[in-house]
């Protein structure tokens, strides 16, 4: 985290956010607030987000999981595979076990129902034990135009997620911390 380069206002807030939730991680896992990390690839979220995993883990012994959204996916089907050595709930569980989940790349691609069910069973079972979730995610929160010359939109998180778990996650305290510079990627 000591590595996140902030200039901008809006940079300084996503920092401070993350180091408050690295701090305050004992009250965090009291509530269960979970965050979302919205903005454009090479924004940072990925690095942040790995600072808070690596601080928490190194100073309090938390266990944390990082994993892309189609790992995590890929992960729950494999377990469907009659060849399989895990069991679905087992696949599941791997998921809801840390302390902090912390899913990249979320929205990405275009989800399958079945991804989503998915997706929704494991944030569904963390928010059931309070446990927190940091959602990374490259689209914004509505549906919106990849290209002007688009013509149909395309699905932003709240479709993506549904909005029942945007809301319920804002309800809990959670936040929508925006990344809303351009990428950092090579400028530093
Ligand atoms: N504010 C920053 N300070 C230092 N390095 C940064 C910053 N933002 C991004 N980077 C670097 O730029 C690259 C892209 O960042 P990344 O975290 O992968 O972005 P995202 O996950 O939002 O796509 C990485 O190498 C990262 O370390
Ligand atoms: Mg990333």
């Amino acid at each position: 985290m000591k590595s996140f380069v902030a200039e901008s206002d809006s940079q300084k807030r996503a920092l401070a956010f993350a180091k408050t939730y690295a701090d305050e991680f004992d009250k965090v896992l009291k509530t269960g607030r979970s965050a979302v990390f919205v903005g454009k690839p090479g924004t940072g979220k990925t690095h942040l987000s790995a600072g808070i995993g690596l601080r928490i883990m190194h100073r309090d012994n938390r266990t944390v999981l990082f994993s892309s959204v189609l790992r995590a996916v890929r992960r729950v089907k494999e377990s469907w595979r009659r060849d399989s050595a895990e069991t679905e709930s087992q696949a599941i569980a791997a998921l809801v076990f840390p302390d902090l989940l912390i899913l990249d790349e979320v929205g990405q691609q275009f989800g399958s129902d079945t991804e989503k069910l998915i997706l929704f069973d494991v944030l569904n079972e963390r928010y059931e034990k309070r446990k927190p979730t940091l959602l990374l995610a490259n689209v914004p929160l509505d549906d919106y135009l990849k290209n002007p010359s688009d013509k149909e939109k395309s699905p932003g998180l709240k479709s993506f997620l549904g909005e029942r778990i945007i809301d319920r996650l804002r309800e809990d305290g959670g936040e929508i911390v925006p990344f809303d510079w351009e990428s950092m990627r090579g400028k530093l």
